[in-house]
């Protein structure tokens, strides 16, 4: 482990002492794709370069202009970003920002937010009707102010740092913004192909809902924001968070996601935040969190309203402070990583009931992406229906040609209580009986539209249902979840149900963390 200390303090600009940790060891999460634990999974596509990566490394010194009316303040800044390498220019008010901004045409313009004539929120609104899309706009935020941030970060800014300014933080900050600019035009170039074939990444969908639903993915997915991500199980949640990872400048960097429902609560705190040695009964060596392993990438907080509200306090306090103490240790380090969460549940009925805190809540809420269940966007059916039969025949070494009318017709007709997750599931069976030509009705499971298949995890109903064709472990996984759900998640009780030790239950759910995948069996 390599720590590179720096101490970095003006008096002038109020610039905070801070150290910054770096990590070369973290060990499994540098490989290509591989589950760490039971729990996370890691995707990674190329190794990462060293964080804090500068302007040095760039083809074209990036321009930042900075706005700021203490000139003390203004003359500081401007020092320490030149003395990054980038090209800077001031403006004392947000009217002069603006008037710079056009003449000069800065990639990043840097701004506090109070200032005399026009602040910087009117600033932001003004650049961004001026539609310079690709100008990554950094607000400088009182300290506490989280709401102010929240309004910069929906009217449209790449990021927001909160005096007294931590320079590693800043530096950071502006270093993913340039990395941003860089990818845009690539990425633009991407995302018009793709818009054009009604897909999205992995996503498929070209009715007029999931065409909006793309729309709002492409545009959250460049910036730093928090999303929530709402819908039934097996809408595509998780699909939708590593597209959103896909399409920002974090792409090279790890994807992490970590289902909360399914750690146990007594490890939860460790596996988001690490832990040192000895830091509790067991912990015989020091461990990085999920925080640390997606350091510079995305963090999927899978079933969010599942996480204990003690460790969502601890949550929020990283979201706000953007520094991380593991368990049992003493010193914080700076974290760079965008936080995803995700929940099948209503969030507000949540909040109201207490299972999710509701400043987390508004915190996570900056931009909500709600998918709608698959039976009110049925003419996309077709077109997933396709997908699917080609990654299943590559899947399964089949040379299924297509689906006959008739069948395709009952697909339509169906209600998909298990979403597009079914659809999967019911497509992956059919390709596997039929092998080759055409898929028709007799590739259906028993019983299938007959009667609306209920799933397990239907809220009230307290008993499962087990369609044959179901295997032994996903017949148990489904009652284990289903009494979890009947005892409020309460594991000793749950236990004594089922009649097994609370070991073996915590081994069980781990497992089921490990095929991340809290429903489907058959998927990888
Ligand atoms: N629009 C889509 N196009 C193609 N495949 C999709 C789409 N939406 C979902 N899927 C597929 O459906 C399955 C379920 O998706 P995913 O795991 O993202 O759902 P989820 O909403 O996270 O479910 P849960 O709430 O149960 O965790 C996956 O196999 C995914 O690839
Ligand atoms: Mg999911």
């Amino acid at each position: 482990m390599v720590a590179e200390i720096r101490q970095n303090y003006s008096p002038e600009l109020g610039l905070a002492f801070s150290s910054r940790t770096q990590l070369s060891s973290l060990g499994p999460c540098w490989h290509p794709y591989r589950r760490v634990n039971c729990i996370v999974a890691v995707l990674q596509t190329k190794k990462s370069p060293k964080r804090g990566c500068t302007p040095d490394r760039m083809s074209v010194q990036e321009k930042v202009l900075i706005v700021e009316d203490e000139e003390n303040a203004l003359t500081g800044l401007a020092e320490l970003v030149s003395g990054w390498g980038y090209r800077t220019d001031t403006a004392r008010d947000g009217l002069e920002g603006l008037e710079r901004a056009q003449a000069w045409q800065p990639g990043i313009v840097l701004t506090d937010l109070r200032m005399p004539r026009m602040d910087g929120l009117e600033l932001l609104e003004r650049l961004s009707e001026l539609k310079q899309q690709d100008q990554a706009v950094i607000v400088i935020t009182a300290q506490g102010s989280i709401a102010e941030a929240v309004e910069a970060m929906k009217i449209g800014a790449y990021d927001f740092i909160q005096k007294p300014i931590d320079p590693n933080r800043l530096r950071t900050i502006l270093a993913n913004a340039s990395r941003q600019r860089e990818t845009q035009q690539e990425l633009e170039v991407t995302r018009r192909k793709l818009r054009d074939t009604g897909v999205l990444g992995p996503l498929v969908g070209s009715s007029k809902k999931m065409q909006e639903l793309f729309g709002l993915i492409e545009r959250v997915a460049t910036s730093n924001v928090s999303v929530l991500i709402t819908g039934e199980s097996g809408t595509g949640k998780e699909l939708v968070a590593r597209t959103l990872h896909d399409l920002s400048p974090r792409k090279p960097k790890p994807f992490v996601a970590v289902n909360c429902a399914a750690i146990p609560e007594t490890l939860i705190e460790s596996e988001i935040f690490g832990h040192e040695r000895g830091a509790f009964t067991g912990a015989l060596e020091r461990r990085a969190g999920c925080f640390e392993l997606a350091e510079e990438g995305t963090l999927l907080l899978d079933e969010i309203g599942e996480m204990p509200v003690g460790t969502q306090a601890k949550l929020l306090r990283v979201l706000e402070d953007r520094k991380l103490r593991r368990l049992g240790s003493k010193i914080e380090s700076p974290v760079d990583v965008r936080v995803l969460a995700a929940t099948n549940k209503d969030p507000e009925t949540a909040v109201a009931d207490g299972h999710l805190r509701g400043d987390l809540y508004y915190r996570l809420n900056v931009f909500n992406i709600h998918m709608p269940p698959l039976r009110e966007h049925k003419e996309d059916i077709p077109a997933i229906v396709d997908s699917m039969l080609r990654d299943m025949n590559e899947k399964h070494s089949r040379q299924v040609a297509g689906i006959g009318d008739e069948m395709l017709g009952r697909l339509i007709a169906h209600d998909w209580p298990g979403n597009v997750r079914e659809l999967r599931n019911t497509i992956e069976r059919a390709v596997i009986l039929c092998g080759e030509g055409y898929l028709d009705s007799r590739h259906l499971p028993p019983g299938f539209g007959s009667k609306p298949m209920k799933l397990s995890f239907e809220p009230d109903a307290n008993a499962i249902q087990v369609e044959v064709g179901t295997t032994v472990d996903e017949a148990e996984r489904r009652l284990i979840i289903k009494t979890l759900e009947s005892t409020n998640n309460n594991k000793t009780k749950a236990a004594e149900i089922l009649g097994i030790s609370l070991k073996t239950l915590h081994n069980k759910l781990k497992e089921y963390g490990s095929s991340n995948s809290s429903t489907d069996a058959i998927e990888e």
